[in-house]
């Protein structure tokens, strides 16, 4: 059998990101039924699109390449969906289960911006400059959801939850205060 290319490498990590973003476009509806505030469910609404998008550029790719899709079934994609599972059926405070869903949401994100970086480094790489632009577009759009994540969790989200207030009595912030009364 002969050696595996950096082309080799190159494909299987578009066949393993486009399994990646297809297990994904069944996971966040119900991501998005799940969130309690609506700005989440909107967030997790607007990157269903946005994946849509992702799905179809993948697949222009493989056409490019004259090559084939279907690949092996990214299992890490399969692990952070379970965990996005566990988020939607926490028993907790609506907010809490939404601070959940955010931490699983960014999870898949990071996951497929690594991807994402690392075939479009493969495609500079080759000279495969047309394709490592569209990556590159997925990638970019990857970062700017978990960006919004990221201040969902920090202000909608956490405005809405009785809990920071709990955190605060027992948590660091507490123990500050405390120690600013001495
Ligand atoms: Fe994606």
């Amino acid at each position: 059998m002969p050696r595996a290319s950096l082309h080799d490498l190159f494909l299987e990590d578009l066949r393993d990101l486009y399994s990646a973003e297809t297990q994904l476009l069944k996971a966040l509806p119900r991501m998005a039924k799940a969130a309690d505030a609506r700005e989440l469910r909107l967030a997790f609404e607007e990157h269903l699109e946005v994946t849509r998008g992702q799905v179809g550029r993948l697949e222009r790719l493989f056409v490019g390449f004259g090559e084939k899709a279907k690949g092996k079934k990214s299992t890490v994609m399969d692990g952070l969906i379970e965990r996005a599972r566990e988020a939607i059926a926490r028993d907790a405070h609506p907010a809490v289960r939404d601070a959940a869903l955010i931490g699983a949401g960014q999870r898949v994100e990071h996951h497929e911006m690594a991807g994402y970086e690392a075939a479009r480094t493969y495609a500079r790489l080759l000279g495969y400059d047309d394709a490592a632009d569209e990556l590159q577009d997925s990638l970019d759009e990857e970062a700017e959801a978990d960006v919004r994540l990221t201040e969902l969790a920090q202000t909608a989200i956490l405005i809405e939850s009785e809990e920071p207030e709990a955190a605060r009595e027992n948590g660091p912030a507490r123990k500050k205060r405390t120690a600013a009364k001495r």
